[in-house]
């Protein structure tokens, strides 16, 4: 465990889902080692007292935390309540002599507010360059600091940014830009959340059983874990192998059957499986439980104790008589809509 000071740190969540990006963030920290405190939670912004690199690495990582900073202070979301608070912050602990700092102010239910949002931002530049006795800059486009204030709702929490989620970065894996593209491809985000759900750790050995295209391989390998692939299909795997030579990420793949996979090491820290279930992709004859059952049981034989197992199934294939009791403890359950006929579990597992 990371024994560095904690700060109260802010998140902006995703307003994707209820549970996951919260999920999603606290399991990130638990794989890096960080320990923390969650301290409060409304809608899309949670705070919790942690190491800020912690709060900084976890929201590089995931798909579903859109930004972290520092809550330096918290007052009412009104104008007098926010300068009255930020005349009693010395900011020469975030700012030096001649650095350029930016100030930015975000509404996230996009409410009205009693003070025009650009003009606050001004005061507020105002009040900092005077604390910090005019040896400042200020500059909004390459700030060496920039301070993040948060409207939500009558709240206003206010701090030096962290880290801002690259959403380019997703895009550009997205299924259009790859050279092998099938329907049953997951989004990139939600490959990284089961990926981050299984608490996957950058140098560790992940597995992904039925790695299709290849979509959670890419973000496995993204996050610096060493990334195998299995799947039953030589056509998927071949494909898979092109998307991953497209994003220059070294490949790990073998055509092999989930049920009885070939790996025969306890080497396996983390897997996350995106099983077929017989819509757009097919699980060659079997029935989906029994071919969930059968993996599960193998899965147990590779995983290493305390390691974690992420997978995403639709709600009617998924009943908790699937699970082997005697390997694994089901961690957390989240459910997920994707569109009109179809819902998906995402259920973590933990080895015993
Ligand atoms: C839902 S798709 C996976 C999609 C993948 N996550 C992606 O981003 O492209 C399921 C994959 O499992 C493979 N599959 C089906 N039965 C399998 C089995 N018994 N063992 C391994 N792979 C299997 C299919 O060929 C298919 O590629």
């Amino acid at each position: 465990m990371n024994r560095a000071e904690t700060e109260l740190c802010l998140f902006i969540l995703s307003g994707e889902h209820n549970t996951l990006p919260q999920a999603e963030l606290c399991a990130i920290l638990e794989s890096e080692g960080f320990g923390y405190s969650i301290q409060s939670r409304d809608k899309r912004i949670l705070t919790m007292e942690v190491d800020s690199e912690g709060a900084r690495i976890a929201t590089l990582r995931a798909g579903l935390v859109n930004h972290a900073s520092v809550v330096a202070f918290e007052s009412r979301s009104e104008e007098l309540a926010i300068l009255d608070s930020l005349q009693k912050i010395d900011f020469s602990k975030w700012v030096q002599p001649n650095d350029r700092f930016g100030v930015k102010v975000t509404r996230i239910q996009r409410e009205p507010t009693e003070f025009d949002v650009d003009e606050l931002q001004s005061k507020i530049g105002s009040v900092i360059w005077e604390n910090l006795n005019g040896q400042v800059e200020i500059s909004l486009t390459a700030p060496d600091t920039l301070f993040l204030g948060v409207v939500n709702g009558n709240q206003f929490l206010f701090g030096p940014h962290l880290a801002s989620r690259d959403r380019r970065a997703f895009s550009k894996r997205r299924s259009p830009f790859r050279p092998f593209f099938v329907p049953s491809a997951i989004h990139p985000k939600i490959a990284r959340v089961l990926v981050n759900l299984s608490r996957a750790r950058p140098g560790s050995h992940f597995l992904d059983p039925f790695c299709g295209t290849g979509g959670l391989l890419l973000e496995a390998a993204e996050i610096g874990c060493i990334a195998v692939g299995l799947d039953i299909d030589s056509t998927m795997l071949t494909g898979s192998q092109k998307n991953l030579d497209h994003f220059k990420v070294p490949f790990y793949g073998c055509l092999a059957d989930a049920r009885t996979s070939p790996i025969r090491t306890k080497g396996i820290e983390a897997i996350a499986a995106d099983p077929p279930y017989g819509r757009s992709s097919s699980t060659k004859g079997d029935a989906v439980s029994s071919l969930i059952e059968k993996s599960l049981a193998s899965f147990a034989k590779i995983l290493k104790p305390g390691g974690y197992l992420c997978i995403a199934l639709p709600l009617e294939y998924f009943s908790e008589d699937m699970i082997p009791s005697e390997s694994f403890n089901i961690k957390e359950r989240h459910t997920m809509r994707i569109h009109r006929s179809l819902r998906r579990h995402f259920i973590v597992l933990e080895k015993k």
